[in-house]
């Protein structure tokens, strides 16, 4: 049916918990609880979400799994999250159409539907803010280290096309850092250039100048060590492909990486497309 919107989210460990944020991270979290409220009026059918904490080496992966329940305590970070308990519904449908499409295009998408698998903290902890009640169906992505940006966006298109085709309210969420050169200290920020070069991107996706967005993004992500090497983002570029207009919510640091919030609102002519 829709689009209905786009979000840019954070996924910082220390925001896991949220009575245990750090100020810093507070902007951060409002943020999140924002888009929360956006998304509990919009009453989506699905969440889509592609997470940079799912790195597949060689295959994009779509969770088309029915049910999502599991326990995380995280590889990176056990001391932050530990014994974190969720269970959301999936998409098995929309997850297999996914993988369909970009099979269909000669992409490398393998869909999995294993209810052993146990989601990682860039898709859980976001979600933990963003549907908190754990009552909307959710499509989890991975992104893909052996996948170019280019092919990253192609990717996007398809997933966008079919989220566009399909009967479903769908939501697209792409959870991860912009600047991603990490360093030790939690409340450090980006450098000033790395700044410079966040603030650029995020004013083209403000204003849904999508080329410009799309064309600095290789060396932004080289530059600033954009987190996944800038595939979520090419990822979000190919979903809002038709036209967009952003909104900058907020934004925080954690270890010298940047974390903006914002979301997308597709242009209403451009809304469904073969
Ligand atoms: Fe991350």
């Amino acid at each position: 049916m829709t689009i209905e919107l786009g979000v840019l989210t954070a996924h910082v460990p220390r925001i896991c918990d949220k009575d245990k944020v750090p100020d810093f991270q507070k902007e951060m979290v409002e943020s999140m609880n924002q888009v929360a409220q956006t998304i509990s009026n919009l009453k989506p059918d699905v969440i889509v979400l592609v997470s940079t904490h799912w790195t597949g080496t060689f295959h994009h992966f779509v969770d088309a799994t029915p049910l999502h329940k599991g326990i995380l305590t995280a590889v990176e970070c056990p001391e932050l999250i530990s014994d974190v308990h969720y269970f959301y519904p999936g998409d098995h449908q929309l997850g297999s159409q996914l993988a369909e499409a970009g099979k269909e295009l000669g992409i490398p998408v393998v869909a999995i539907n294993d209810p052993t698998y146990i989601w990682d903290y860039g898709t859980l902890v976001p979600l933990r803010y963003l549907v908190p009640n754990e009552d909307i169906p959710v499509v989890e992505l991975s992104i893909n280290w052996s996948a170019s940006l280019d092919e990253t966006y192609e990717w996007g298109k398809a997933i966008g096309r079919v989220m566009r085709n399909s009967e479903k309210r769908c939501v697209f969420v792409s959870s991860g850092a912009l600047a991603h050169n990490l360093v030790r200290g939690p409340e450090k920020m980006p450098t000033l250039s790395e700044r410079a070069l966040e603030n650029q991107f995020i004013e083209y996706m403000v204003k849904g100048e999508a080329i410009s967005a799309r064309e600095m993004l290789p060396q932004f992500a080289r530059a600033a060590g954009v987190e996944s090497g800038g595939r979520h983002l090419a990822m979000l570029l190919g979903v809002l492909e038709p036209g967009f207009r952003g909104q900058f919510l907020g934004y925080g640091p954690s270890s010298g990486s940047g974390n903006a919030i914002m979301t997308f609102s597709l242009n209403q002519a451009a809304e469904k497309v073969s």
